[in-house]
């Protein structure tokens, strides 16, 4: 009897975890296969994060949350996690195929937004969801006079307050110049302004109607499901202050400049038509097959963008130097029409990333990567030095994010704190946690021998037991507890933020 106790707790210790870890030490991903972490009161697992590498004193924590997109098995969630120890702070567990999650200002608000649709692989059709900080449905955007949705390549709140996304449309194209058929089919690469508030399509921009498909380097080949041929690949779209647009064009090589009165294209940055002159000795514009181009800075000089570099069609960890995929940061002039490269960002493992991956540069300066289909995140310094990498998986294994973000973000949702119970004997353990509330500081388990004594706890009640938050959830062990428990989340002044439903013990249990 007191044997199998001990077990059971050494069992439970090992699933809690060290205090204040909750990644494995430094070092490879060194599982065979993804690991899940498990938890007692929610039915959800989450990624088990590894950090090969982490110097706390570099690491962005003024951007407290992580943004992305959790793949496993078949489905892909929003989820949010902690930069101070990469613990879970939300799932969306609701959702079965989404991308692209991250925080946007709206109207003084901040959002949750992220493309949610039938299948998150390559394109699909879906919306971009708005949440509100209680995770409440607010907007999804869809497409205007064209039959297929908004694709999960962008969704982009403009400084207008009008939002960017793209959409991949099949339409009859002559395909000849490339190998195809004079009447065939192209997946053509949409994008369009939506004006959320009053639900109307401001502008819309399609490749093939600018765009002689002779500019691709992708070799015509098989298409899937009558989708047709995609010849430009856009996935990424911005606005400028003068109402006109970038757009990203992966398998164009370039970055084009399109003109927001008639959609002609002003200039293009690479590829076959590019205007640009390479003052880098061609080490600025070898980029290729990239992704999440975004100019930045006074006059919008600086482009930075995650350049796959390669479309080998797999995966490869270990490679040296310029066969890698990178972060890419370049310097234009838009007088001499020339390009400087700047910075590129490799990760320390060498990742070749055939697919996705993004670039963010953090307030302070700091770079944030995701790889892609390498299931790797690095955050570097501003001057390069990695701080931050994290793994979700093996590299070879069939896990990504297509792109990754940090942000700050106040999760208050309309749930009640989730709460799971075991009494051994004299003493019961109670685990609980809050999925999506952003500044829970401690817990709190008040008990009583009557019903209605838990109704109206507050600030002065005196509580059994209490703990420090500890990752997403926290386990309070209490000794002769009463039959009638109410599990309290506490913020960091000791001010009550939610209760959980009342525990009867002598039913509510075997929950664990
Ligand atoms: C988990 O799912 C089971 C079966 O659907 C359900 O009975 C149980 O209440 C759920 N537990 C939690 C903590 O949501
Ligand atoms: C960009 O290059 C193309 C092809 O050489 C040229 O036709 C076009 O005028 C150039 N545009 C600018 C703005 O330089």
């Amino acid at each position: 009897m007191i044997i199998q106790f001990a077990l059971l707790l050494a069992s439970i210790a090992s699933l809690v975890g060290a205090k204040g870890e909750f990644f494995d030490e430094p070092g490879a991903y060194s599982h065979e296969t993804v690991r899940r972490k498990h938890y007692k009161t929610v039915n959800f697992t989450s990624p088990d994060f590894q950090t090969t590498l982490w110097h706390p004193e570099g690491v962005d924590f003024d951007s407290p949350y992580i943004f992305f997109t959790d793949t496993y098995r078949t489905r892909s969630r929003p989820i949010i996690i902690s930069s101070k120890d990469l613990s879970l702070v939300y799932a969306g567990e609701e959702y079965d195929a989404t991308e692209n999650a991250r925080v946007q200002r709206y109207n003084g608000e901040d959002y949750f937004t992220f493309w949610h649709g039938g299948n998150a692989r390559g394109n699909d059709q879906g919306t971009c969801r708005f949440l509100n900080t209680k995770y409440e449905f607010v907007f999804d955007t869809k497409s205007y006079d064209l039959e297929w949705g908004t694709d999960q390549h962008e969704c982009e709140v403009t400084a207008d307050g009008t939002v960017l996304v793209t959409v991949y449309e099949p339409r009859p194209r002559d395909l000849s110049p490339i190998g195809g058929k004079v009447e065939d089919t192209m997946f053509d690469s949409c994008f369009q302004e939506i004006d959320i508030a009053t639900e109307t399509l401001l502008f819309q921009w399609c490749a093939s109607d600018h765009i002689p498909v002779s500019e691709t380097y992708a070799a015509y080949g098989k298409t899937s499901k009558g989708r047709g041929w995609d010849a430009y690949h856009i996935n990424s779209v911005q606005k400028d202050g003068e109402g006109n647009y970038f757009v990203g064009l992966r398998r164009l090589f370039a970055v084009v400049k399109i003109s927001g009165s008639d959609g002609s294209r002003i200039w293009q940055l690479g590829g076959k038509m590019n205007n640009f002159s390479d003052l880098s000795n061609g080490h600025a514009l070898d980029f290729a097959w990239h992704h999440s181009a975004r100019f930045s800075g006074r006059g919008l000089t600086q482009l930075t963008m995650f350049d796959n570099h390669n479309n080998a069609g797999e995966r490869v960890v270990g490679c040296v130097g310029s066969s890698c995929s990178r972060g890419l940061r370049l310097e234009l002039d838009y007088d001499a029409m020339t390009v400087r490269h700047l910075q590129s960002f490799y990760s320390p493992t060498g990742l070749l990333s055939y697919a996705m991956g993004s670039y963010q540069t953090l307030p302070n300066g700091n770079v944030l990567l995701s790889w892609g289909n390498n299931p790797q995140i690095t955050e570097f310094s501003a001057s390069g030095v990695p701080v931050m990498v994290f793994n979700f998986g093996p590299l070879d294994a069939a896990v990504r994010t297509y792109r990754v973000y940090k942000g700050d973000w106040q999760g208050k949702p309309g749930w009640p704190p989730s709460v799971a119970a075991k009494v051994y004997g004299d003493e019961a353990w109670f685990w609980m946690s809050w999925n999506g509330m952003t500044g829970v500081h401690s817990w709190a388990v008040y008990d009583a021998d009557g019903r209605d004594v838990l109704d109206h706890i507050n600030e002065g009640s005196t509580a059994k037991g209490s703990a420090a938050t500890e990752g997403f959830e926290t386990r309070i062990v209490v000794q002769n507890v009463q039959q009638y428990v109410r599990i309290a989340a506490l913020n960091s002044r000791g001010e009550i933020l939610g209760t959980s439903e009342l525990l009867d013990l002598s039913t509510d249990l075997g929950n664990v």
